[in-house]
């Protein structure tokens, strides 16, 4: 590959058709594409790191002429510094085809909110549009059109530490999120100046992994991955999703990222999409230790062939495609192919017309004025109270207050893995947030003991600080870096130097409040006894202590719910609601624990009260069910109902629940509302056969609402 020959000055005909703005896109793409020498083609399929890298399991990467298709750019936060590489891909290349860069904003650019997991706990998805597009418009104004989320991957193990990155357990609301979140990544139209193009990732059944380790092989029926794993996808693609990223694990004996039924067959043909997919990282390279290629070479012959279009990171693609073609392993029309889609892609996001992001200051990108409302109300509705023995709230001055544990100074771990680039200064502590809502002179400080490690003397120090106060809260949890990628933990339960802090403190006999922040469920079973009440944060960005503190006051009510089991033990992982039935239902259990989870899906309390009524068929065409839910205390809270159905008889064995629908509303005190679920009865009694066929059986059906149960016959 001679880069030099590239890097000449263009003399081209006046105005090719590729340069006019207002010709059809797929006009310009095949114009382009004509005029494209073999290795200007392959350069468009290859992406590597620019700059440092922050991610310590990006492994490698090589750095080459800006001249590629994309590059990740990890540490730019400056339209300057892009525009200065721009400008060299526009004008010192022989077409002038911009450069696509790339960034895991996952949860946050500057404007950091909580991790995904969190997010769906808030079951608000116009939240969740919301701050993705403040998201987005600060990437894009910062010269980066393109993010790598959502990343919609089912989880149902906790030791995994990427649940953190994912919407939980369930295909239905992972479904609802990932098509929030694209919405308000790319809007209508992604060359807008504040939209960026997203990523759903990643492809397929990488969450599936055994025991929880990250990058280990899935084995995953056709069944299961139809009814489980592609749903999400299959909303992202409806939703608009301009790419998708192929996994790190093999699928049933083939590595995603070289698999032609997964990338061609599926999304490409099924789905008619006409996306471009981006490998994972050094996912290309890995097929060798996956040992599926002999070597470099033939990791690229397998996942070219397969349909992959992008190489991210290995540069396998770079180093042997236009060798392969030569040989006649990889044909010019399978290259033309995956370079259409990226074209394609960069002449959507208008990068052709509008190259350059304005240059602005960081004040005029990033955290303008109602940013931070969204982000601290989506931190709020994210935030799901487990226990309350009627301790919380405070009130506004519940005295002292003994404010205890490693996360109550912390800055970083509030925040998650892929934090983007929040300043220090952003990011409001539980300490200061305590000190705002209840005055500095009520709250008393001790860290009490590090997050992991043996060292406990800092116990006394923190037991002294409890007898002196009226209430204490206790904030334990994971450091962000436990979680995400390659976060893989043996056991959910809190190292035993917290726990034990916990159990010292109890000994004070003072009421304790236990907040915590992680990016999985935790095992709970030695702390739930101890606590009064206990408030799951999880890693809530920027927002950082404010919304905890506005819920222990009483100032927010908190109204989120569980996207994800909490298991009583880790033994009991995989735990999930959503399991097929058992032959035995009355045997089969654990017989050393409860094989109930610690807390289920959906499961959050209000400080308000609701009485729901029973599940009534208000219409037949549309088939229409209302159930009313009356708010019985004094004050306003938001809830959430969540529709199930249950088919208890199929020719495919089913869930013995599967959500099909929920929705949040505010319900005033006193105050009774009316939630609406219309059946489409394909989409929500149907199912799915191993190809993705969807089908309907006749028969009964129930739909469930907590307790609640309406039976209807088809
Ligand atoms: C590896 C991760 O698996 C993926 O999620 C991420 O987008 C890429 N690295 C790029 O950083």
């Amino acid at each position: 590959m001679i880069i030099a020959a590239i890097l000449t000055v263009s003399c081209q005909d006046a105005v090719p058709l590729y340069k006019q703005a207002d010709a059809p896109i797929e006009k310009r793409v095949e114009d382009l594409l004509s005029r494209m020498t073999l290795e200007e083609k392959i350069l468009q399929m290859n992406q590597v790191t620019l700059g440092t890298n922050l991610n310590q399991n990006n492994i490698g990467g090589e750095q080459v002429e800006p001249v590629l298709g994309s590059y990740i750019t990890y540490t730019a936060t400056d339209p300057t510094e892009i525009n200065q590489m721009q400008k060299r891909a526009m004008e010192e290349t022989r077409l002038g085809i911009p450069v696509l860069f790339g960034f895991d904003a996952i949860h946050g650019f500057r404007t950091v909110y909580p991790i995904p997991l969190a997010q769906s706990c808030s079951w608000n998805p116009e939240l969740v549009e919301k701050a993705c597009s403040i998201c987005a418009r600060e990437s894009r104004l910062s010269g980066i059109p393109w993010t790598f989320s959502p990343m919609v991957d089912i989880a149902r193990d906790g030791r995994w530490g990427r649940c953190a990155e994912g919407y939980g357990e369930d295909p239905y609301t992972a479904s609802v999120f990932c098509a929030a979140s694209v919405r308000g990544y790319q809007g209508d139209d992604i060359s807008d100046s504040t939209k960026i193009a997203a990523c759903i990732k990643h492809y397929i059944g990488y969450g599936a992994s055994e025991a929880g380790r990250d990058y280990v092989p899935t084995e995953i029926s056709s069944q299961t991955l139809w009814d489980t794993y592609m749903p999400p996808y299959q909303a992202g693609i409806e939703a608009g999703a301009a790419t998708v990223m192929s996994s790190f694990n093999t699928i049933n004996g083939t590595p995603a990222s070289a698999s032609p039924y997964h990338l061609t067959q599926v999304l490409k043909e099924q789905f008619g999409w006409d996306g471009m997919i981006v490998s994972d990282w050094d996912a290309v390279k890995q097929l060798v230790y996956q040992g599926a290629a002999a070597d470099h070479k033939e990791s690229a012959w397998r996942a070219v062939n397969a349909g992959l279009d992008m190489d991210m990171a290995d540069l396998c693609y770079f180093n042997h495609l236009e060798q392969l073609v030569k040989e006649g392993k990889v044909g010019e029309k399978t290259i033309d192919e995956s370079v259409r889609r990226i074209l394609r892609l960069k002449f959507r996001l208008g990068l052709f017309e509008n190259p350059y992001p304005p240059v602005t200051t960081a004040e005029e990108r990033f955290n303008l004025p109602g940013d931070f409302e969204v982000v601290e109300q989506l931190a709020e509705e994210s935030s799901v109270l487990l226990k309350n023995n009627g301790l919380l709230p405070l009130g506004s001055k519940p005295g002292k207050i003994a404010l205890i544990g490693p996360m109550v100074d912390n800055y970083w771990d509030l925040i998650g893995s892929w934090g983007g680039h929040p300043l220090a200064e952003d990011i409001i502590t539980i300490k200061q947030a305590f000190s705002d809502e209840f005055g500095p002179a009520n709250v008393l400080y001790a860290k009490g003991c590090d997050f992991e490690g043996d060292d406990r003397s800092g116990y006394a120090e923190a037991v002294a600080k409890a007898r002196q106060a009226d209430v204490v809260v206790l904030c334990l949890g994971e450091k962000s870096s436990w979680s995400g990628e390659n976060g893989i933990r043996s056991t959910l339960a809190l190292p035993s130097v917290q726990e034990q802090l916990a159990f010292e403190l109890k000994k004070t006999g003072k009421p304790m409040v236990l907040l915590l922040n992680n990016g999985r469920p935790l095992e709970l079973c030695r702390l739930e006894p101890l606590a009064d009440a206990i408030l799951e944060l999880w890693q809530p960005g920027i927002a950082g202590g404010k919304p905890a503190a506005g819920i222990l006051s009483g100032r927010v009510n908190p109204s989120g719910k569980l996207s994800i089991t909490f298991p009583y033990a880790t033994g009991q992982v995989p735990i999930y609601y959503n399991r097929r039935r058992t032959s035995r239902p009355f045997m089969g259990f654990y017989q050393d624990i409860t094989s109930d989870p610690m807390y289920e899906f959906a499961y959050g309390l209000s400080y308000s009260t609701f009485e729901y009524g029973d599940i009534r068929e208000v219409c037949e065409r549309p088939l229409t069910f209302e159930i009313s839910v009356t708010n019985t205390s004094s004050l306003d809270g938001l809830e959430t109902v969540h529709w199930f159905i249950c088919d208890p008889v199929s020719t495919v064995t089913r869930p013995y629940k599967e959500l099909k629908f929920f929705e949040k509303k505010l319900i005033r005190a006193g105050k009774t509302e009316q939630f609406r679920f219309e059946v489409d009865p394909l989409r929500d009694f149907g199912y799915v056969d191993e190809s993705g066929r969807r089908y309907l059986e006749k028969g009964k059906y129930q739909i469930l609402v907590k307790d609640k149960l309406f039976e209807v016959e088809l």
